[in-house]
C-alpha cells in the first residue's frame, strides 16, 4: 500500500508543514515507510519514533528502513496505541495512518494521543477509503456488491461497526474527545494503464487476491464470485488490469488536529 500511495504520500506530508527539528510519533507504523518519510520531512534535527504492536512488523521496519537515516532520527519500538510507551507531552506531533479504524477502543486511543502530544502540538489521522475506491471501472453494480461484502466482513473485527463506518466517524470521534480545531483534507489518487509495477502489485495482490479473495467468497452470490474471478484472478484472460483503458481512483483523507500550516 505504501509504494502505491508514495507520490501522494510525499505531497500530503509536505502539506502538513511539520516543523523542522520537531519530535513525532507514528502510531501503528507497520513496516515503517511512512515513518521514514515523516522523519525525512522534519530534517536532520528531528526525531520520529514508530510504534507497532506486532513484533514481526517492528523487526521488518527496522530491517527495511531503520538504517536509512543517521542514528537518532528514526526508531521503532513495540507498542500499542491504547497504551503508548511514552511520557506525557513528549512529542510535538502524532501521526496515525490507516490504523485508527482497527482500534476498537477508539476513545481510549485518542485520549492517549492527547496525553503524549504537547499542548499546541498536532494530531494527524490519515484514513484511506473513507469513500470507497474505484477498482473495477465499468462494473459499478458488481463493485458496489463487493464493497458491501467487505463492509460486512469487517463487522466482527470492528467490534460490530465496519471499518468503513469507523473511518467515516473519525471526525465525530475526534470531536468527542474534545479536539475542536480539526481540518479535513482529501487527496484522490488516480492510476491508469499501463500500470507501474508498484501499482499493479498493490491492486492485484492486496486488493483483488487478498481483500477480495477467499474471505469474501461466502459473502457473494456464486454469480458475483464468478464475475469477480473473471476480472480479478491473475491468470484470467479477462483480468481487468490487462485492459489498455484500465484506470482506478482511490481517496485518502487527512484529519489534522491543532495548528494547521495555513494558520501558523
Ligand atoms: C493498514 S496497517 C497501516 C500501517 C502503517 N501505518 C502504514 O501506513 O503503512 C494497520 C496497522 O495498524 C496496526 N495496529 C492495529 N492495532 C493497533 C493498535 N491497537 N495500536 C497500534 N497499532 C495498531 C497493525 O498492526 C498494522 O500494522
Amino acid at each position: 500500500m505504501n509504494r502505491f500511495q508514495a507520490p501522494e504520500a510525499q505531497r500530503l506530508i509536505a502539506e502538513l508543514g511539520l516543523p523542522q527539528g520537531s519530535r513525532g510519533l507514528d502510531v501503528g507504523c507497520g513496516v515503517g515507510l511512512y515513518a521514514l518519510w515523516l522523519a525525512e520531512a522534519v530534517g536532520s534535527a528531528g526525531r520520529v519514533v514508530g510504534i507497532e504492536p506486532e513484533k514481526e512488523r517492528v523487526e521488518a521496519a527496522r530491517a527495511l528502513v531503520g538504517g536509512q537515516l543517521e542514528s537518532g532520527r528514526l526508531e521503532f519500538r513495540q507498542g500499542d496505541g491504547t497504551r503508548i510507551p511514552l511520557p506525557d507531552r513528549s512529542v510535538d506531533w502524532l501521526w496515525c495512518g490507516d490504523v485508527l479504524h482497527h482500534i476498537v477502543e477508539t476513545q481510549l486511543a485518542l485520549r492517549e494521543f492527547r496525553r503524549v502530544v504537547r499542548p499546541g502540538g498536532q494530531i494527524i489521522i490519515k484514513e484511506s477509503q473513507v469513500l470507497s475506491a474505484l477498482f473495477l471501472p465499468g462494473h459499478p453494480e458488481l463493485e458496489r456488491r463487493i464493497q458491501l461484502a467487505e463492509i460486512r466482513r469487517t463487522l466482527d473485527e470492528g467490534g460490530g461497526r465496519s471499518f468503513q463506518e469507523r473511518r467515516q466517524t473519525t471526525l465525530a470521534s475526534l470531536l468527542a474527545v474534545g479536539l475542536t480545531d480539526v481540518t479535513v483534507r482529501n487527496y484522490l489518487l488516480q492510476r491508469r494503464a499501463p500500470l507501474g509495477a508498484a501499482d499493479h502489485d498493490y491492486i492485484q495482490n492486496t486488493v483483488f487476491t487478498r481483500n477480495w479473495g477467499a474471505r469474501l467468497r461466502e459473502l457473494l452470490t456464486p454469480a458475483d464470485w464468478d464475475a469477480r474471478s473473471a476480472l480479478c484472478e491473475p491468470d484470467s484472460p479477462k483480468n481487468i488490469l490487462g485492459s489498455p483503458d484500465y484506470f482506478c481512483l482511490y481517496p485518502i483523507t487527512v484529519f489534522h488536529c491543532g495548528s494547521t500550516p495555513a494558520a501558523r
